[in-house]
């Protein structure tokens, strides 16, 4: 596995892959990997002959300067584990190198954007939109992974590959959960022991939450109970739960066809803040 830290010299590998005809696949990542990365790492190793992992902190897309200093950097671990899972590159680049010159771009999706995350992080997806633009233009692969935990990013990112024609699959991995049911995720490093005891509770709630949609309660009183369930919980501090159309990302009012429906949630747990949802 060879690792890239400037955008000339990834080019140049890939120019020669391509130049072979050989197909490429990408993984954007923030580094700080788990298993749910590893799953989207294999997704690519079994499709593509060449498969490039970037790992890449991008600041445009914090909007907390804490949560931007304290975002995990395992550089040397994640390498570890990407060669273990058969990736041939990684893309390494420092702030100066990914922008030369602080972008003056600035992307809004619309509607997409007006909710949950893009409502509780102003410029986030502002921040997603301009380095996976710019990743795609730099690794110019053929199918780009990205997981389900990430309902919101993927149906942005959907959207800036139609918009901006971007020649590329993209593959939507499942949600890699720990056997208790926390959602994979880089920031469940920073739980300290009781807030990782209680963490469970997300994919509990949410799980009961869906039951008792499917069984046909109103959507209202079920997110009501859900919400009073976090708040008994008293750890958590809820910033939204909300039943979602998955193709629009509105809230609904009623359940649409099997597999249209999500119900979306985000918590801060002490100070770190998690996401997960489930689709139905
Ligand atoms: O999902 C992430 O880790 C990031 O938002 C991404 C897609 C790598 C862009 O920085």
């Amino acid at each position: 596995m060879e690792v890239f830290t400037s955008v000339k010299s990834l080019r140049i590998f890939l120019d020669q892959q391509l130049s072979h005809q050989k197909t490429i696949g990408l993984i954007p990542t923030m580094g700080a990997l788990h298993e749910g990365h590893i799953s989207l790492i294999d997704a690519s190793v079994k499709e593509n002959d060449i498969t490039v992992c970037s790992i890449f902190v991008n600041p445009v897309q914090f909007n907390n300067p804490e949560d931007l200093l304290k975002y995990p950097r395992t550089l040397e671990a994640d390498c570890q584990m990407l060669e273990k899972a058969g990736c041939d590159a990684v893309f390494a680049p420092s702030v100066e190198e990914m922008y030369p010159e602080p972008p003056l771009l600035t992307m809004n999706f619309g509607a997409l954007e007006n909710v949950m995350e893009g409502a509780s992080r102003p410029g986030h997806f502002n921040g997603v939109g301009i380095v996976v633009s710019r990743l795609f233009n730099i690794a110019r692969p053929h199918h780009a992974y990205f997981g389900q935990k990430d309902l919101q990013q993927v149906s942005v990112i959907k959207r800036l590959i139609t918009d901006l024609a971007f020649d590329l699959k993209l593959v939507v991995c499942p949600t890699v959960r720990e056997t208790d049911g926390l959602a994979m995720s880089s920031r469940n490093r920073r739980l300290n022991d009781e807030e990782r005891n209680t963490a469970p509770y997300i994919y509990q709630i949410l799980s009961a939450a869906k039951e008792e949609l499917l069984r046909g309660r109103d959507i209202w009183e079920v997110t009501a109970a859900a919400q009073g369930r976090f708040a008994a919980i008293g750890s958590f501090t809820l910033d939204y739960l909300e039943v979602v159309d998955i193709k629009t990302l509105q809230p609904i009012q009623e359940l649409g066809p099997e597999g249209s429906n999500a119900i979306c949630v985000a918590t801060f747990l002490g100070p770190v803040r998690l996401i997960d949802n489930l689709i139905f």
